[in-house]
């Protein structure tokens, strides 16, 4: 079945079955593997991805229920600016170790930035709970999350 859905700002037509997951479509179809798969049933987060600005699991998403909402993943969040600070906080605080929650992780981040600019722990906590980090780099992403919210606050 065809469909046309927005990915980064730019019109992708696809011809899946409608209960395809967005993940498959992301990676397989697209050819776009920044989003990870990591369990497949809503638990990790790696697969994070944003739906109209909202941090969601594209593993259990059908393309079919995405109608005309706008995708962003990892590979453009940078463009938006509390994107670009998130990026700017991980790298200061060298959050990242093997690296493979962490397009997950920065999707959660932002995508919670973007609603909430001056999170508490406990909304940090909330927003982030969802997303696995098996290196443990919990402190790290909270540390990460709070400096991206000053900065973008500046507008730095
Ligand atoms: S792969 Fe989607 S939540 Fe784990
Ligand atoms: S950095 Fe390795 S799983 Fe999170």
């Amino acid at each position: 079945m065809a469909f046309t859905i927005t990915v980064n700002g730019r019109a992708r037509r696809i011809d899946v079955d409608g209960d395809t997951p967005l993940l498959w479509v992301l990676r397989d179809v697209l050819g776009m593997t920044g989003t990870k798969f990591g369990c497949g049933m809503a638990l990790c987060g790696a697969c994070t991805v944003h739906i109209d600005g909202a941090a969601i699991r594209s593993c259990v998403t059908p393309i079919e229920s995405i109608g005309k909402s706008r995708i962003t993943t990892i590979e453009a969040v940078g463009a938006t600016p509390v994107g670009a600070a998130i990026q700017k906080a991980w790298l200061a605080e060298e959050v990242v170790q093997c690296g493979y929650c962490q397009s997950g992780q920065i999707m959660s981040a932002s995508a919670l930035l973007a609603s909430n600019p001056r999170p508490s722990d406990a909304d940090i906590d909330a927003a982030m709970n969802g997303n696995i980090c098996r290196c443990g780099t919990y402190v790290r992403i909270r540390e990460a999350i709070k400096r991206a919210a000053q900065t973008n606050q500046r507008g730095a």
